[in-house]
């Protein structure tokens, strides 16, 4: 019994003194000086520079509030007042989506180590739309800032932050899907310009999404 504690603790004195011989080795092949390399401590090196933070923060609050407006959105148009089942369909997607964006900023802030702090939204400050149109346009505003913010934030990363790891994340994560979704609001927008001020016709175009005839993918 005593010899085998012995023996470990010989081989555990013998292991760990060559692995240091190794690391030893290692930062001074990495370092000729000996000066400016040191061994990793229990730091994280890559945390988020504050500038960055703060937008990413002020990023995560304007997805939520981009949330809401569509929330508001679909509720209105599903309303017993204006009963337009597939718009208000097209527009509670949209706030899921929004919602999604939110907590992938969520989930980005707690990856590079930092707090969330508190939530700060704004709230959505119209509650009726005369048309569907009228909608789509207010929608189409609203994404082109919240992409124009997300360029902002790419560029403050890239010069302040000097983070690559943030930037790709922007550009692969949002930054094709906001183009992509202006592009299908736009072609909404454009097809119910065509109906012009006719309820008819956009009754018969929200059926149509209704009942998944049409769909803003295809569009
Ligand atoms: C909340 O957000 C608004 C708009 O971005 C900002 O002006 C205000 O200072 C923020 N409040 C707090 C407590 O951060
Ligand atoms: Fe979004």
């Amino acid at each position: 019994m005593n010899s085998i504690v012995l023996f470990s603790a010989i081989f555990l004195l013998t292991f760990s003194g060559s692995c240091l011989a190794i690391l030893d080795a290692f930062s001074s092949s990495l370092d000729g000086s000996n000066g400016g390399y040191s061994l990793p401590k229990s730091v994280n090196n890559y945390e988020l520079h504050d500038s960055c933070l703060i937008e990413l923060r002020k990023q995560m609050n304007l997805e939520k509030h981009a949330s809401l407006v569509y929330k508001q959105m679909a509720f209105h148009f599903g309303s017993v007042k204006v009963v337009r089942p597939g718009f208000a369909k097209i527009f509670e997607h949209h706030s899921n989506e929004e919602h999604e964006h939110s907590n992938k900023f969520i989930k980005y802030i707690d990856l590079r180590g930092a707090t969330i702090d508190s939530f700060n939204i704004t709230m959505p400050q119209k509650t009726s739309w005369t048309r569907v149109l009228e909608a789509v346009e207010d929608a189409i505003d609203l994404e082109h800032y919240v992409t124009n913010e997300i360029i902002r934030i790419h560029r403050i990363a890239e010069k302040t932050c000097k983070d690559i790891h943030l930037m790709n994340f922007l550009e692969n994560d949002f930054i094709d899907e906001q183009i992509s979704s202006i592009n299908k609001l736009m072609k909404l927008a454009t097809l119910l310009r065509s109906i012009g001020n006719d309820g008819y016709g956009e009754y018969l175009i929200d059926r149509d999404f209704f009942n998944g005839k049409l769909s803003l993918d295809e569009l």
